[in-house]
């Protein structure tokens, strides 16, 4: 998928001030152990939240950037994201795990991701092309109960 040119800035300026809130976050990343630092920052109905991963001695209760800043909208309020920008100390950019691709499908499953690396370059895709067939609420919708 290209970059959108939603905006008269021109091609990618949509996303250069999410990617910088990612950015921002990412200096605040708490990653000792892993020493891979990672930023996100989604944009809502609401407005935008920022999130970096924060690692655990206990290191399997480490979280991602991406959750930290989905649950801070959410827990702000929002219920829809739009956009997921992603920034790492990787040169080349890294796509959301598989655990944050089923988190954030419940908040947008037509969501843009876009990723930017320490080298400059951007990967950007469909969350449906990232986590196709996915299981979300409407499964559970369908499901008897008594
Ligand atoms: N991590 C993220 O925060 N987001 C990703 O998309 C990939 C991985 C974190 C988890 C852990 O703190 C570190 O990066 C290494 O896996």
């Amino acid at each position: 998928m290209s970059e959108r040119a939603a905006s008269e800035d021109g091609p990618g300026a949509d996303f250069d001030l999410l990617m910088a809130e990612a950015h921002s976050a990412m200096d605040r990343a708490y990653a000792p152990y892993s020493r891979f630092w990672v930023g996100a920052a989604v944009s809502t109905e609401i407005g935008v939240f920022a999130g970096a991963n924060v690692e655990n001695a206990s290191y399997g209760l480490s979280i991602c950037a991406e959750r930290v800043a989905a649950a801070s909208a959410v827990a702000a309020g929002a219920r829809t994201i739009d956009v997921v920008a992603v920034t790492s100390s990787s040169a080349e950019p890294v796509s959301p795990c598989g655990a944050c691709r089923q988190f954030l499908n419940e908040f947008g499953p037509d969501m843009t991701v876009v990723s930017e690396g320490t080298a400059g370059g951007r990967k950007i895709w469909r969350l449906s092309d990232l986590l196709p067939d996915a299981f979300g609420p409407s499964d559970l919708e369908s499901a008897s109960r008594d």
